[in-house]
């Protein structure tokens, strides 16, 4: 199995593994991890000895959002070019059932990760958000579709407009989450859960996830394409510079409105 330097991967009889590995950044997903991560993801999928996957982070963080440090001083302009999102598409590629076991922060591009995923095991501990808000953006990597589909307009709207985070229970009485379990067994659990779906017929499985998704994803596509745009627009204003600065610089960010 290939060594990458930001996730770990294993395999759990059928079950393959992928650790998101940088507990320093609460594992913020900078490129170099969503690389790695859809490159494991990727191989798993072509493995015909896997049946399914499991995401996990660790205890504290499944994933605190995109890398604000890799992108707090990009134009629009790069951002549209760098295009980093697409990353976040290739999970779409993989046909195989992916199982978030979440823990702790799931925030931002951390969720909107989860919500790629096709269900959600989360442990007493987790916390659901959208914080883009708090450093001059919005969520750009699904969070205002998938979100506003999985919770509801009236939730989805507290959370991205004004920083709502769902505890566990809120996550499951809103349909973000499949369970809840308390957090020294949040990854065998999610584990368990992916053995069993890797053991049924596989054909019917890949076309279930697919059939799931068709009805999930209609008119997903152009939303997705609309909230990256506007994403990446707010890199020309000086919000943006001045709340990912503020969250650098540990300091509250004086908004201007520009
Ligand atoms: N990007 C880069 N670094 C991050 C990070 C992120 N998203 N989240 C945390 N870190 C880093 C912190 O800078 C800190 O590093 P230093 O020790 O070098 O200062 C380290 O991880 C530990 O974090 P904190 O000291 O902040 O930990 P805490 O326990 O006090 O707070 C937290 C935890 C509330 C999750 C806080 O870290 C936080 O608010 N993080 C940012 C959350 C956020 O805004 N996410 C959205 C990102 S934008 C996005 O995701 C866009 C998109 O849709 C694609």
């Amino acid at each position: 199995m290939k060594t990458y330097t930001t996730v770990l991967t294993e395999m759990n009889q059928r079950v393959g593994l992928v650790r998101l590995n940088r507990p320093q950044a609460l594992n913020a997903l900078n490129a170099v991890l969503m690389g790695e991560l859809m490159e494991a993801l990727l191989a798993f999928d072509a493995d015909k000895n896997v049946g399914a996957m499991v995401i996990t982070g660790n205890e504290k963080a499944f994933a605190a959002g995109a890398d604000i440090k890799e992108m707090a001083d990009a134009s629009s302009v790069d951002m549209f070019m760098r295009d980093s999102i697409a990353k976040f598409d290739r999970i779409r590629q993989v046909t195989k059932p992916i199982i978030a076991a979440v823990s702790g922060w799931c925030l931002g591009g951390g969720n909107e990760l989860a919500m790629s995923c096709d269900m959600i095991v989360a442990s007493e501990t987790a916390r659901f958000g959208q914080p883009e808000i708090t450093i001059g953006v919005i969520p750009g990597a699904g969070g205002t579709q998938r979100l506003s589909k999985m919770v509801g307009k009236a939730i989805a709207m507290e959370m991205v407009l004004n920083n709502r985070t769902l505890t566990a229970e809120e996550a499951l009485r809103h349909g973000l989450v499949n369970r809840i379990v308390p957090v020294e067994r949040y990854l065998d659990e999610a584990l368990s859960l992916a053995a069993e779906v890797a053991e049924r017929a596989p054909l019917a499985i890949r076309l279930g996830k697919e059939a799931v998704n068709q009805a999930f994803d209609s008119f997903l596509t152009e939303g997705l394409k609309d909230e990256r745009r506007a994403f990446y627009f707010l890199f020309s204003s000086q919000d943006q510079k001045e709340g990912m600065a503020a969250f650098i610089e540990k300091r509250k960010p004086e908004w201007k409105g520009v």
